[in-house]
């Protein structure tokens, strides 16, 4: 393999539990890449050890060829962003301080400036509400919170665990738009949701996970097309 980012034989474990067994993906640079997969499949998981918060028991993830650090920050500060699960805000501060906290680790001031006003470009209702507390944001704005945050670290791979969660499917449906949007402006995009249809719609390629394995891959055509997939993931 040898795309932008690379997951390599991947195995996981919490404690006693093998979460997963040995995972290969790869995302090319300006790719959306979807990994879809239903409750416990391990896309969390992923996530979480691909952004360096779970330790890798074997297997390696590489960025542009080169092996990841193993500390959180140092993997952001290569480029790699993770809008988690559940969002995660700090939800007792304002819009604008969330923002802050994206950036806290930047020196090019000027720079993040200018990152901050490409996320109020992107959404507009969030320079609206700069003073308002981000626990008092509709579930949509606060997706869009936390993606604008993890922008403001200014990354070349955002990863999403389910952005679309709780959301209506109109707001997914604009949420998404903005993702493409994103991946439009140069960024590549690892989305990972239980909304395997929507998911599939927008991106390039994707994964299907299931109990801690892939177990297919494809074109997004060709998985929206696949019969059986219809049926396990689609709801057919
Ligand atoms: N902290 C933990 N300790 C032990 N087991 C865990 C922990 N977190 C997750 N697991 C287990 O690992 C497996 C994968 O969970 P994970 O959260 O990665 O799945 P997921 O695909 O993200 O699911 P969901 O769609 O519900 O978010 C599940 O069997 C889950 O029970
Ligand atoms: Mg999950």
């Amino acid at each position: 393999m040898s795309g932008y980012l690379d997951v390599s034989g991947l195995h996981v474990y919490y404690g006693g539990i093998h979460a997963l067994h040995g995972i290969d993906i790869s995302v090319n640079r300006g790719e959306i890449v979807s990994v879809v997969g239903v409750n416990g499949a391990g896309k969390s998981t992923l996530m979480w050890s691909i952004a360096g918060a779970l330790p890798v028991a074997r297997g390696s993830v590489t960025l542009d060829g080169v092996r990841l650090p193993p500390r959180p920050h140092e993997i952001v500060a290569l480029g790699i962003s993770l809008v988690p699960e559940r969002r995660r805000l700090f939800t007792a501060l304002s819009v604008e301080e969330n923002l802050i906290m994206g950036a806290i680790r930047r020196s090019d001031k000027d720079m993040a400036e200018r990152d901050r006003e490409r996320c109020f470009t992107l959404y507009p209702v969030l320079k609206e509400r700069l003073r308002q507390r981000a626990g008092t944001l509709s579930g949509g704005e606060q997706q869009m919170l936390a993606i604008a945050r993890a922008l403001m670290s200014r990354p070349s791979l955002l990863m999403l665990d389910e952005p679309s969660l709780g959301l209506a499917p109109i707001v997914t449906e604009s949420l998404f738009d903005t993702i493409c949007q994103i991946r439009d402006e140069g960024m590549t995009v690892l989305l990972v949701e239980q909304n395997a249809f929507q998911a599939l719609e927008i991106s390039d390629r994707g994964y299907v996970m299931q109990s801690g394995e892939i177990v297919a891959s494809g074109t997004s055509r060709e998985l929206l097309e696949n019969r059986l997939i219809r049926k396990a993931y689609l709801g057919e």
